[in-house]
């Protein structure tokens, strides 16, 4: 079987058309705002959009998903535009693709395929990647009597990426093989992250992880935090977890930050598996770092958004920091103060290192209940315990006396059991 290509180089990239439809009861800013994210979406995959098409009124359904004189305008746009593939913004049969497919004489594809693409292209884990291609199967296995054939050229794009069209010809049996291969697979992966993930906690390290919508700047604040003014290069950590960075704050503490997939409206079922095991790790984390695109005309509700799913994934009463981030791009800045002091958000830039020190300064503050003050008394013996202390906590007073050391020490709480004996 041969392997995905995962990533396309965006030297010609696809023209993708859009199409929506706008039911009765929908406004023309709702209808907007889908088309909106759609064309973002697309652009995620590497796409260009070249043009788009409402369906007004779509109180009946459509055996081709569009009316007849809709279809006909398309494939005029499509020649038009030169366009390679249709885009679609919910969700359509296996028998509505290939119909509207053979209509215009254009590859078509729905919200979900393209999610799932950009999915097959971001996935960074094993896991994520076993769970898209997974998603992506499932996705196929239904659509598999030769979708494409009837066009002349397939030259790979969205929807054809990961398990793409080089099986279709081939037995179904081959992809229901592979998904129970997947499976196995999966189990594997699975109880390896266990590991890691108990070794992470074991670590004593308190866990900071990064959410929000997607496209908000976690990766650029996770690399900006990560990168040389703030990195712990720890070889050891990097071996516990290559998923994760050591970040150091002001006072010396150190924390893990770790990155999740950004929320999406929309999220097809085929990938809440996948998003969910990514989620999962937030199970661990001690301070969520919600990373709002502040900049976006629908920061509040993309923010409403973020925190609807984690009251839904029981994290609702976990301690939250808010970066108001891309403060660089905000055009209005009253708009920004408003947003500022109704939330509490510190505003920052990922991208120039604006307002990185508030930040710090706020992850230190809701980190600080995860550390506890100690004073002990260590006798000269014991070098480890003494080492310890300097390595990975911060040392506030030492006294040297007869026989040991006197310290006022910050250690992280889950390291306290292992100085007990001395506390004075
Ligand atoms: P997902 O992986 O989709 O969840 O996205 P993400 O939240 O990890 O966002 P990412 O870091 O990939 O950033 C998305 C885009 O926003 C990129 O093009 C960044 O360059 C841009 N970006 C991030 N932070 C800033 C910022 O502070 N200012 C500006 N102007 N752009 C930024």
């Amino acid at each position: 079987m041969t392997r995905p290509r995962m990533i396309e180089t965006n030297e010609n990239p696809e023209r993708a058309l859009l199409v929506v439809r706008r039911f009765p009861k929908q406004t023309r800013w709702e209808v907007e705002e889908s088309l909106n994210e759609l064309a973002r979406l697309t652009e995620s995959a590497g796409a260009v959009v070249v043009g788009s098409l409402t369906q007004d009124g779509a109180a009946r359904s459509f055996r081709l998903y569009l009316g007849k004189g809709k279809v006909e305008e398309l494939r005029a746009l499509g020649r038009e535009r030169r366009a390679d593939v249709v885009i679609a913004d919910d969700n359509l049969s296996p028998a509505q693709e290939r119909d509207l497919s053979k209509a215009l004489g254009l590859k078509v594809i729905d919200r979900r395929a393209l999610i799932l693409d950009i999915f097959a292209q971001r996935a960074r884990t094993s896991e994520g990647k076993l769970q898209v291609e997974l998603a992506q199967l499932s996705y196929l296995l239904p659509r598999l009597i030769r979708r494409w054939s009837h066009l002349e050229r397939l030259g790979g794009g969205i929807g054809t990426r990961g398990p793409g069209e080089t099986q279709l010809e081939s037995d179904r049996r081959i992809i229901r093989r592979r998904i129970l291969q997947i499976q196995g697979e999966l189990k594997g992966v699975q109880r390896h992250r266990r590991l890691l993930r108990a070794r992470r906690r074991g670590s004593g390290w308190p866990v900071v992880a990064l959410v929000g919508y997607t496209n908000a700047g976690k990766t650029t604040l996770l690399n900006r935090l990560a990168g040389s003014e703030f990195r712990v290069a720890d070889q050891l950590f990097v071996t516990l977890d290559p998923a994760a960075r050591l970040v150091a704050l002001p006072n010396r503490q150190s924390f893990i930050l770790t990155d999740t997939v950004g929320f999406i409206r929309k999220l097809p079922p085929e990938l809440i598996a996948a998003f969910g095991a990514t989620l999962e790790e937030l199970d661990d984390a001690d301070v969520l770092l919600h990373v709002l695109d502040a900049s976006h005309p629908r920061a509040p509700e993309h923010m409403q958004a973020v925190e609807r799913l984690l009251s839904d994934l029981d994290l609702g009463d976990r301690s939250v920091v808010l970066a108001l981030n891309k403060v660089d791009r905000v055009e209005e800045p009253r708009d920004l103060e408003r947003l500022a002091q109704e939330s509490g958000g510190i505003p920052l830039s990922a991208q120039t290192g604006v307002g990185l020190p508030e930040l710090l300064a706020a992850l230190e503050g809701a980190l600080r209940p995860q550390v506890g003050h100690v004073t002990l008394r260590i006798p000269y013996a014991d070098g480890p315990a003494l080492a310890l202390c300097y390595r990975r906590g911060r040392v506030l007073r030492r006294e040297d006396g007869e026989g040991g050391v006197l310290l006022d020490v910050a250690l992280p709480r889950p390291l306290l059991g292992q100085v007990a004996a001395y506390r004075v």
